[in-house]
Parts: C-alpha cells; sequence; structure tokens
C-alpha cells in the first residue's frame, strides 16, 4: 500500500500558559530533554507499526511550544521517520514557533534539523492586545522573528487572533493592512474564541471583558474573506489563507480526512483499516504519557474503530471546513458511500437552496455562509 500519511509530533510544554488556550500545553519547570526525546522516538516507532507501508507526505511539531524542542530532538525525529517509512520527495516538515527573540536564535539549527516550514503564534500586531493575551513577545520581536524565519526557512506562516475584546471591524482592518506586507504564502486567521477551563472564560463569565456582538464578528470575517483574496491569499479552509499550492499540506491531511499518526501527549491518530478508521489518542497528561511510554513502548489511551455513521459525519466535518469542499469521489473511497446519496437530497435541497450548500457530479462543498456557520449546518446534516 503507498497511501499518503502525515505524521504529528506534540510537544506539550510552553513557558507561559496564554489566558485563552485550551490546548495540551503546560508549563513545567525542568524538561529532560533527553528523556522527552527518547520516548518520542519509542512511540514513533510504535505508530510505525501502526501504519505500516506509507508514503510520509507531512511531518507536523505541533503544542505546545515545540520551538523549545531541542533541535537535535526534532532532528532525531526525522531521522527516525525516514528510517521507518517511505518518504516523498518534497516532504513538508513544519514546527510551530512562538516569536520570541530566544526562540528565533534557534531558527537555524532547527533549518539544519530538516524543517522547512515554520509556523509563528504572532497573534497580534498591537501591543495592548498582546498584553491582554498574556504573550511574551512585542510586536517588534514578532517581526524580527519572522524576519529570521524567512531567511531560514523556505516556507513560513503566521497565525493572528482576531474578535479580540474592544475590537472593531475598523481596528481590524487597519491592523490587517499591517500584517498583509508581513505576509509570505499563507496565514491563519482565528476568531477568538472563549474555551471551558480557560482564564479567559472565568473572566469572561464574571464580565471582566466583553466580545465584539454578532453582528462585528461576522462582519470581521467576512471583510478577512474578501480582503485577503483581493491579497492573493484566498481561504482555503474556515481560518487559513494561502497562496496558490502553498496551502498546509499536513492540515490538508486532515481536511482531506486522509491517514495521519500521532506520538507525542494528547496526539491523535486516524488509520484506514477493514470496515473505516482506527481512532488512536494518545494519554495527554505529559508525565503520565512519559511514563506509560518508558514502560511499555506506548502512551495510547484509546484505540477503537470509527465506522458506519460516525465515519460518514467525521469525513463530513472535516471536508466542509474547505473552501474546495469534498472530493465524492475520495469520499467514497474512504467512507464507502458518495456523501449526497448517504445524506439524501431531501435534506440537501433547503439547504442548497438556502445557499448554504453546493454540489456538483464531483464535489459537496459549504459555501462562505455555510463556512460561517459550519456548526449549524453540521447540526442540520446530522439531524
Ligand atoms: C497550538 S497553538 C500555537 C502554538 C504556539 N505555542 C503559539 O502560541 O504560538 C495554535 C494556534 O491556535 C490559536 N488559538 C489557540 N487558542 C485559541 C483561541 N481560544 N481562540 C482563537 N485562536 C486560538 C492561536 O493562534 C495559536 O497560534
Ligand atoms: S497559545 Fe501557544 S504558547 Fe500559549 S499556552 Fe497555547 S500552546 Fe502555549
Amino acid at each position: 500500500m503507498t497511501a499518503p500519511l502525515g505524521v504529528y509530533v506534540h510537544w506539550p510544554f510552553c513557558k507561559s500558559k496564554c489566558p485563552y488556550c485550551d490546548f495540551n500545553s503546560h508549563v513545567r519547570d525542568g524538561v529532560d530533554q533527553t528523556r522527552w526525546r527518547d520516548a518520542l522516538l519509542t512511540e514513533l516507532e510504535f505508530a510505525a507499526r501502526e501504519a505500516p507501508d506509507r508514503i510520509v507526505e507531512s511531518i507536523f511539531f505541533g503544542g505546545g511550544t515545540p520551538s523549545l524542542m531541542e533541535p537535535e530532538t526534532v532532528g532525531a525525529l526525522i531521522v527516525r521517520t525516514h528510517a521507518l517509512w517511505d518518504t516523498a520527495s518534497n516532504l513538508e516538515i513544519t514546527l510551530e514557533a512562538n516569536p520570541t527573540s530566544v526562540e528565533a536564535r534557534r531558527f537555524a539549527a532547527l533549518a539544519e534539523a530538516g524543517v522547512n516550514r515554520v509556523s509563528l503564534g504572532i497573534q497580534a500586531l498591537d501591543s495592548a492586545a498582546l498584553r491582554f493575551l498574556g504573550r511574551e513577545h512585542s510586536v517588534d520581536e514578532a517581526r524580527e522573528a519572522l524576519e529570521t524565519a524567512s531567511r531560514h526557512f523556505g516556507r513560513h506562516s503566521f497565525d493572528l487572533i482576531y474578535s479580540r475584546p474592544g475590537q472593531t471591524p475598523e481596528s481590524w482592518a487597519r491592523e490587517l493592512e499591517r500584517a498583509l506586507p508581513l505576509a509570505g504564502e499563507h496565514l491563519s486567521l482565528y476568531q477568538l474564541t472563549i474555551e471551558r477551563g480557560t482564564r479567559f472564560f472565568a473572566d469572561h463569565a464574571r464580565g471582566a471583558f466583553a466580545l465584539p456582538s454578532e453582528t462585528e464578528a461576522a462582519e470581521m470575517y467576512e471583510y478577512t474573506q474578501s480582503r485577503l483574496a483581493a491579497a492573493g491569499l484566498p481561504a482555503y479552509e474556515i481560518s487559513n489563507h494561502a497562496r496558490p499550492g502553498a496551502a498546509s499540506r499536513h492540515n490538508l491531511i486532515y481536511w482531506r480526512y486522509q491517514d495521519y499518526i500521532g506520538v507525542g501527549p494528547g496526539a491523535h491518530g486516524r488509520v484506514a483499516t477493514a470496515g473505516g478508521k482506527r481512532a488512536i489518542r494518545r494519554r495527554s497528561g505529559p508525565e503520565a504519557w512519559l511514563e506509560a511510554v518508558e514502560f511499555t513502548g506506548h502512551g495510547t489511551a484509546e484505540s477503537s474503530l470509527v465506522s458506519g455513521r460516525d465515519l460518514v459525519e467525521e469525513a463530513l466535518m472535516m471536508g466542509l471546513r474547505l473552501s474546495d469542499g469534498i472530493d465524492r469521489a475520495n469520499f467514497v473511497s474512504v467512507t464507502g458511500v458518495d456523501p449526497v446519496a448517504a445524506l439524501g437530497e431531501a435534506k440537501l435541497a433547503p439547504l442548497i437552496a438556502g445557499g448554504f450548500l453546493e454540489m456538483d457530479d464531483h464535489r459537496l462543498a459549504a459555501t462562505p455562509a455555510g463556512r460561517q456557520r459550519l456548526n449549524a449546518l453540521l447540526q442540520r446534516l446530522a439531524a
């Protein structure tokens, strides 16, 4: 079998915890890099037995803050991936980085280790907003990190969070104008979400700040879509924009519902198997994961089969995020059914008439209006 595979590596540590973030990220005084390197390599070997005989198209170091990994650890994982699988000649190797000057100093070594794409968490180009978001970098540091990134990596992207408290459509439009000249081939622009369990959740609940109204948030989203398209970086997914051909291949693996394996605390995988996909999840607590790997060779918490209706719904949930939508032939090869037949014309017709979905013989896609309210759309499709 020569199906493509993505490899995700999770580094769960950060220097500080941002008040909006509910990712599996933790602050620890000391991290034993050698122990962590050995454990990640051990689980990578285990993962190669879960998804053998594939061609790895992408490796993604996510977090947490993987720019805090020793470049030798990153390099060792890349070398081991080449040893365990065949790899594509144009293998994409992405690493998420925080744009502090300390981390930018490691970019040369990370590039040397094989990283060829970096995704920088800039979050805001406004000093007060960076403070509010609890970030450790300044606007100037972010600009310098971007400049350093463009010297060392063939490809780079950065993240911004908008629809922040106090932000208006006008102030976001001005910030976007400051961002566009800095953009390379790819930008991720996320609307702030208030996640349960974060400090922002508690602050918001007690009224410490108010978010922009729904109308303002929708206006910011629509403006972002049109301004970025005009700048040559149209959205290829709800929050992701790229120049033609510059989409993140790793993220496309998720949204096209292709196979990927995950190593590290809380990492997920989906691997095609008879009757559906095997869903694999590793233990999320960093210390529990580390000990499990050291004792048993892997930190798997759950491995179950996704099949039938669940498989169709998961494939829909992923594919409808993409501007290109779902390739019906690819959907059949993954789930065994055509999405239009699975959903039924009676369910689709009103959503198509309402301007939320569109389809032809080859594709089923959410329209921009549909992507803007994707959760509601998916609920209607699942009902
Ligand atoms: C795993 S995190 C980032 C990696 C890196 N540690 C950083 O902070 O730059 C991926 C991205 O998700 C976005 N993000 C995280 N929490 C969010 C939230 N509550 N609302 C909107 N975007 C969020 C941020 O833009 C962040 O850069
Ligand atoms: S946003 Fe990034 S740096 Fe902040 S806590 Fe989350 S993963 Fe860590």
